[in-house]
């Protein structure tokens, strides 16, 4: 949720920090903060933007070789400056910064304050720092063996990196449940919640555990688990170029991500997807092919834009593999206490990797034997860790905050996979299966055709931007994107929309339609399209203005609507890859006619490392 960012070594700490904080912005932008160790610590933080932190520090000294940055988003505490990390201990003498929620907090605070502690801030943070504090003081103990101890009497999600003025050569950070990544420079050590700020420093990398704990210096890095034993870093070479994380002359990294798709989602197939050869490679799935086309049931665990890429492949897993899917909201499944079985196959969809409900929801079946397989988009995040095969989604960095490549490239993934499931069941003929690895493979060149074309988009966002609420519909493969559509719309116009079965709308959502609602349908050629065009005159029988995604050279359909957005034919099952793109843009395009930051939209973040 929060972006965490720390530093020690000969550079200047501040600017390396404060690049760190910009790159890791689209985790939380409530407020931003900074404490540098140089003969004393000193703490700097604000409401708002890392760019207002910035201003307001101009002109000070901010010479020091170590120091931490936090770029927040709220959990305890109203934005504020107080709030704001890093919160400083009662003694002044050391400051922290922390990802995650501290759960026990008000009962350790009620402990503190019995003993004359009082708090500045509303935040769990400052809670567990004087807890620290107090429990160093009362052992007379090293800030290490302090945090150790004070670690196992906490309950909650935590990635905290603490400075201490009396050991201005140390860094002290621990992990559980939130992610750290810790990059090893020649004589410096830099750490962030994901590796963004760190590649253009270095690509040597040691992903930090659950219950680990790292003891930091210029030259040295230890890293210990709760029981104080001594555990070897095992460093990973980042894949990773920084133009992937740069805007490359694009306005908004949404929009670059959604014009990346015709890369992306070839990327996707590249070395795994062979036409001529009529076959699909992929490793990680391979090895439990059998487990998938034995198993009675595959269960999909997800949140929000990952969650409709699960939808979409439950279509296909039923269509092609005939196995039984259910779609489940991450958040309801982990406490649900859902019945699992021996065996059971979990596939965790996640861009991030890193969703707090989807990586507990999956610890929890994995602790019940189940299999877990991830499609994951970042590499070496926790859930892909935690998961004992998948696959990735190579969609390259998603820095816009709103899911768009990473979706295209998660159905890209789960597309694949069904078909060779189904081969391997024989659940398809050879002729289907060899169609539909052609449309697959057909599906980037189509991409990039639809994007030659988006003006019109612009347009029709500025038409309808002032709408008060949108409705979404679609039937079959198309449902899920018209919730997806729905989504990105929420996410980045703040306007309300829903998504809904098409058919559906007559028992009850039809009330909302006057001459004031766009409705939009996702009414490409399929199964279903006759009925998709009822539900379209349903519509205009009750002077709503419908919007359509239509299949090039349907006539008929765009006949019948206020405006279109037409996409190439394709097959209904690979379809969703290409109908969901005008979607994408359409609300991208009314977020800047309604000139609000597309890229970091209010109140959300881009990762949801807390529940
Ligand atoms: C989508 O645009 C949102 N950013 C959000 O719904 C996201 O899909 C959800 O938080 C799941 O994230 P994940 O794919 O990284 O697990």
């Amino acid at each position: 949720m929060c972006g965490i960012v720390a530093y020690i070594g000969p550079r200047e700490a501040y600017p390396v920090i404060l690049k760190g904080l910009k790159r890791l912005e689209y985790r939380g932008y409530d407020s931003a903060g900074i404490a540098l160790l140089n003969g004393g610590l000193k703490v700097y933080k604000k409401k708002g933007r890392v760019s207002e932190l910035e201003d307001s520090l101009l002109g000070k000294d901010l010479h020091a070789n170590i120091g931490i940055g936090h770029t927040r988003w709220a959990t305890h505490g109203e934005p504020s400056d107080t709030n704001a990390h890093p919160q400083t201990s009662a003694s002044g003498k050391l400051a922290i910064i922390h990802n995650g929620i501290i759960e026990n907090y008000s009962q350790l605070k009620q402990e503190l304050t019995k003993k004359g502690y009082k708090f500045n801030s509303e935040t769990d943070t400052e809670v567990l720092l004087n807890f620290i504090e107090d429990i160093q003081k009362n052992n007379e103990c090293s800030l290490e063996e302090a945090v150790r101890i004070g670690l196992k009497r906490v309950v909650g999600a935590y990635v905290i990196v603490l400075v201490d003025q009396e050991h201005p050569d140390t860094l002290i950070a621990a992990r559980k449940g939130s992610p750290l990544v810790i990059g090893v420079g020649k004589g410096e050590h830099f750490l962030a919640s994901d590796a963004s700020p760190i590649i253009e420093y270095t690509k040597e990398v040691v992903y930090v555990n659950d219950y680990e704990l790292a003891i930091i210096k210029a030259d040295e890095l230890i890293l210990k688990n709760l029981g104080n034993d001594k555990l070897t870093p095992y460093i990973t070479k980042l894949d990773m170029e920084l133009a992937a994380i740069e805007k490359g002359g694009y306005d908004h990294f949404m929009l670059k991500e959604i014009f990346e798709q015709p890369n992306t989602i070839y990327d996707c197939l590249r070395g795994r997807l062979d036409v001529e050869a009529g076959t699909i490679t992929m490793k990680g799935i391979e090895e439990y092919a059998e487990q998938i086309m034995n198993a009675s049931r595959i269960v999909m665990v997800a949140c929000g834009t990952s969650w409709h890429a699960g939808l979409v492949a439950e279509y296909i897993f039923e269509e092609l593999c005939r196995i039984n899917v259910e779609v489940e909201y991450a958040s309801e499944f982990r406490y649900r206490n859902p019945v699992i079985n021996k065996g059971d196959v979990i596939i965790a969809i996640s861009q991030s990797g890193e969703t707090a409900d989807t990586l507990v929801a999956i610890e929890n079946a994995k602790s019940k034997d189940a299999i877990i397989l991830g499609v994951v988009n970042v590499v070496g995040s926790s859930i892909a860790r935690v998961s004992h095969g998948g696959a990735y989604t190579h969609a390259g960095p998603e820095i816009g905050v709103a899911s768009t490549k990473a979706f295209t490239a998660q159905l890209a993934v789960l597309t694949m996979i069904a078909l060779k499931i189904a081969r391997k069941k024989d659940t398809i003929s050879e002729e289907r299966y060899r169609h539909l690895l052609e449309e697959l493979h057909a599906i980037p060149e189509k991409v990039f055709k639809l994007l030659e074309s988006i003006e019109h988009i612009k347009e029709i966002a500025e038409k309808y931007k002032n709408a008060r609420d949108f409705l979404y519909l679609g039937r079959g493969y198309n449902f899920p994107v018209a919730l997806e559509g729905a989504l990105k719309l929420k996410e980045i116009s703040y306007i309300h929309a829903e998504g809904y079965p098409a058919a559906e709308m007559k028992h009850g959502p039809i009330a909302l339609v006057d001459e004031n609602l766009p409705v939009v349908f996702v009414a490409t050629k399929d199964a279903h399209h006759h009925k998709v065009v009822s539900n379209i005159q349903e519509i205009k029988a009750r002077k709503g203005k419908v919007l359509a995604v239509v299949t090039e050279g349907d006539e008929t359909t765009i006949g019948l609507c206020d405006d279109v957005f037409v996409v190439p034919e394709a097959d209904e099952i690979v379809a969703p890859m290409l109908n969901v793109i005008p979607l994408q843009l359409l609300a991208y395009y009314i977020g800047i006619a309604k000139n609000y930051d597309v890229d970091k939209p209010r109140n959300l973040a881009k990762s949801v490392t807390v529940e």
